[in-house]
C-alpha cells in the first residue's frame, strides 16, 4: 500500500490530478455530502425511532450519537435520515460533514459552509464561497456562526473517532434553543461516555433482511430462482448479518456463474471465516472479493485504497493513476 501511495503522488506531481489524502499531501481531511438516498433494506423502525428523538420539542440542541461495528450501516441509516423529506423540512438547515481520523477544523468548517450555501435561500453565501479558501479559521467559523445563528439547523458528523473535532468546532455552532440537533456515527462505543445516555445502538439485519439486501444486490429488479433462496439465506447469515460483508459478498455473485455449485462453493469458503473476530472477519471477506476480481481489474481495487472513507470518487482521477501505472 505504501508503495501504491508513492505511486499516486508521482502520478499527482505529474498530473495535477486532486485526490484527497491526509497522508499523502495533507489535503482536507473531510468529504462532501452526498445528497441521494442509499437504497435501504430494513432499518425502518431505527429510521423513525431516530427522526422521532431528533425531533422532539425539547429546545436544548441535543447530541444523538449512533453507534455500531463498521459496516452495520450508520452512514446509510444516517444519509436516509437527513435526506427523509420529514427532516428537510423540519430543519432550517442541514450540514453533513464526514470526519477522517486525520480531521482538520478548517475542512470541517468549510463543508459545513458548503452545506449552508446550498440551502441558503438568498444565496449570499454561495459568494462568500468562491473567496472562502482564503479565509483564516476563525473568519470561516464566524462566518458559519452568522449564518446558523437563529435557524433550526441539523449536523451530522459521520465517522466520528473521539469527541475532540466536535470540541474544535461546537463554539461556531450556535445554540439558540431552537430544536437544532447534532448527529454523530461512531464504531467506538466507549466516545458516548463523553456524550451523555441517550446514545442509539445499531442492532444487525434480521435473518430475512440480510436475504433481502443480498437478493437485491445480486439480481437487482429481476426475478430470483427460487432454488437460490435456501443457499442464500445460509450465505447471508454466514455474512453475520453485517451489510457490509453481503454488499461485498453479493459482488461476488452477482459477477460469478449463478449455479447452485458456486454459491455452495462461497457459502463454504465463508464458513471458515465465520469464527474469526469481526475485524479478520471483515478483512477476509474483503480479501475474498479481492481474490475473485479479474486480474485486469485487481490494481483497480487496490487503488481504491488511496482514496477516504465514504469520498466521492470521480472516474478520471482512478482512470489516470490506472493509465500511468501501466
Ligand atoms: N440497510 C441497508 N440497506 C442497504 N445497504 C446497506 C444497509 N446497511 C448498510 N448497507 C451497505 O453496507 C455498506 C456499509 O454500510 P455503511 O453505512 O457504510 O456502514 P458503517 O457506516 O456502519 O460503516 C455500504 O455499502 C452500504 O451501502
Ligand atoms: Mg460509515
Amino acid at each position: 500500500m505504501a508503495l501504491i501511495k508513492q505511486q499516486v503522488a508521482n502520478i499527482q506531481e505529474k498530473r495535477g490530478v486532486q485526490i484527497r489524502d491526509t497522508k499523502l499531501q495533507s489535503p482536507a481531511s473531510t468529504t462532501t455530502a452526498a445528497t441521494r438516498s442509499f437504497p435501504m433494506v430494513g432499518f425502518d423502525v431505527e429510521l423513525i425511532e431516530i427522526m422521532e428523538r431528533l425531533t422532539t420539542q425539547e429546545s436544548a440542541r441535543k447530541i444523538l450519537p449512533i453507534v455500531g461495528m463498521g459496516g452495520i450501516g450508520k452512514t446509510t441509516l444516517a444519509k436516509n435520515v437527513y435526506d427523509n423529506l420529514y427532516i428537510v423540512h423540519h430543519f432550517h438547515i442541514r450540514i453533513w460533514v464526514t470526519i477522517s481520523q486525520d480531521y482538520r477544523v478548517r475542512d470541517i468548517l468549510l463543508e459545513a459552509l458548503k452545506c449552508v450555501g446550498k440551502t441558503d435561500v438568498d444565496k449570499k453565501l454561495l459568494t462568500v464561497s468562491d473567496q472562502m479558501s482564503e479565509a483564516s479559521e476563525n473568519e470561516l467559523g464566524s462566518l458559519l456562526y452568522k449564518s446558523l445563528w437563529g435557524r433550526r439547523y441539523l449536523v451530522v458528523m459521520d465517522d466520528m473517532w473521539s469527541v475532540e473535532p466536535w470540541d474544535n468546532v461546537k463554539m461556531f455552532f450556535p445554540d439558540n434553543s431552537n430544536r437544532s440537533r447534532v448527529v454523530m456515527t461512531t464504531r467506538l462505543s466507549d466516545m458516548t461516555i463523553h456524550l451523555g445516555p441517550s446514545a442509539f445502538q445499531m442492532n444487525f439485519l434480521d435473518k430475512e433482511k440480510s436475504w433481502e439486501l443480498l437478493r437485491r444486490n445480486v439480481f437487482k429488479q429481476t426475478p430470483y430462482p427460487m432454488e437460490s433462496e435456501e443457499i442464500g439465506k445460509k450465505i447471508a447469515i454466514n455474512c453475520r448479518a453485517l451489510p457490509l460483508s453481503i454488499v461485498l459478498v453479493s459482488g461476488i455473485l452477482a459477477n460469478s456463474k449463478q449455479t447452485e455449485e458456486q454459491w455452495e462453493y462461497v457459502a463454504e469458503n465463508l464458513q471458515s471465516i465465520l469464527n474469526l473476530e469481526d475485524h479478520e472477519h471483515c478483512l477476509n471477506i474483503l480479501s475474498l472479493s479481492y481474490n475473485y476480481l479479474p486480474v485486469h481489474l485487481k490494481p483497480c481495487f487496490l487503488y481504491m485504497g488511496v482514496f477516504p472513507e465514504d469520498e466521492n470518487i470521480l472516474c478520471p482521477n482512478l482512470l489516470w493513476i490506472r493509465v500511468d501505472s501501466s
